[in-house]
């Protein structure tokens, strides 16, 4: 199986304080887990995931250093916080968000991620969730204007409209159930601009993958209610791939590094520095070994 290579890797290090209790929220492979257990000999960590399969392949990765000084949880990530005993949370000094999905989990064709192989249509980081949908289900069942608003809203596709009307046309002969036959019929039937690097079901692959696992939503449940509660000298870093997640971020991190008004008028103080001013994007070099890197945006705050 196709091994995640992490982004950022250096730059992750080197925003990691030496000590304290490191979480990564989003384990995938562990390639940032195991990284920042090496690279701070004095730091333990706890790493969670959604998927199974990653927490499984996690713990491959980091039975190789003393048991002691990590533990993995099956878990969203905006649950993590509520896995963490009370002195455990006052020991952290260290949270990364790599978001979305691994190189692993997208080579699977029986994940149903990508529209380059062939798979059933699920989408779902943790398939044994049989409380979300699949994409399927998604793709079959969903009315022609709530299908187009989905692919607009999180695909940013301007064929929006189209695609759905095609979909809800081409269902009514058989249901759609691979990756395959959804593809093929957008490309069937969207013309690719010639300045599109991108193949014509990207975009709508996005949007599915995004509503499945409602990535959105837990990003927002996470910033409103774990980002708050970290202590002060604790460093969250968030690594985003696309501008929705990013927004979301860059919003929850100006509101803690900015001077705010409080429901009296009184200004308060920022609970946070921001360690980024700008987002830090990927090097050449590393674009051209990894070129999942060339969208990836981060972001770093320090509470104060
Ligand atoms: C980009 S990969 C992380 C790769 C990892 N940093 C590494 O170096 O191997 C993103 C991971 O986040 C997981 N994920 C997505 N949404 C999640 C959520 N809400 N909570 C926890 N994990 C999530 C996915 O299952 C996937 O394994």
């Amino acid at each position: 199986m196709t091994k995640h290579v992490p982004v950022l890797l250096e730059e992750v290090l080197d925003l990691a304080p030496a000590a304290g209790l490191f979480i990564d929220g989003t384990a995938g492979d562990g390639g940032h887990s195991e990284a920042l257990l090496r690279a701070h000999p004095q730091s333990e960590l706890v790493a969670g995931d959604r998927d199974p399969v990653s927490v499984a392949r996690t713990e491959d990765q980091l039975n190789r250093l003393p048991a002691e000084r990590w533990r993995v949880e099956c878990s969203s990530y905006a649950d993590l916080w509520g896995q963490l005993t009370e002195s455990e949370r006052r020991q952290v000094r260290f949270w990364l968000l790599d978001l979305g999905f691994s190189s692993a989990q997208m080579d699977s064709a029986e994940r149903g991620l990508s529209f380059q192989a062939d798979g059933p249509l699920d989408m779902r980081y943790d398939q044994s969730d049989v409380r979300r949908p699949t994409a399927a289900e998604i793709v079959n069942r969903y009315n022609v204007v709530d299908l187009a608003n989905l692919i607009f809203k999180y695909g940013e596709e301007r064929m929006s409209r189209k695609i759905a009307r095609v979909i809800v046309e081409a269902r009514q002969s058989a249901p759609i159930n691979t990756t395959r036959q959804l593809a093929d019929l957008i490309s069937a039937h969207i013309k690719k601009h010639p300045k599109d690097k991108i193949h014509p079901a990207t975009l709508t692959f996005q949007a599915l993958r995004i509503a499945v696992n409602d990535e959105l939503g837990e990003l927002e449940r996470w910033l409103t209610q774990t980002l708050p509660q970290l202590p002060s000298g604790c460093r969250v870093v968030v690594i985003s791939f696309h501008s929705l997640e990013d927004r979301l971020v860059k919003r929850a991190f100006q509101q803690l590094t900015k001077p705010q008004t409080n429901e009296f008028g009184e200004l308060v103080e920022p609970r946070a520095v921001s360690l980024t001013k700008k987002p830090t994007v990927a090097k050449e070099g590393e674009i051209q070994v990894n070129p999942r890197s060339r969208s990836a945006k981060l972001r770093a705050i320090e509470f104060i």
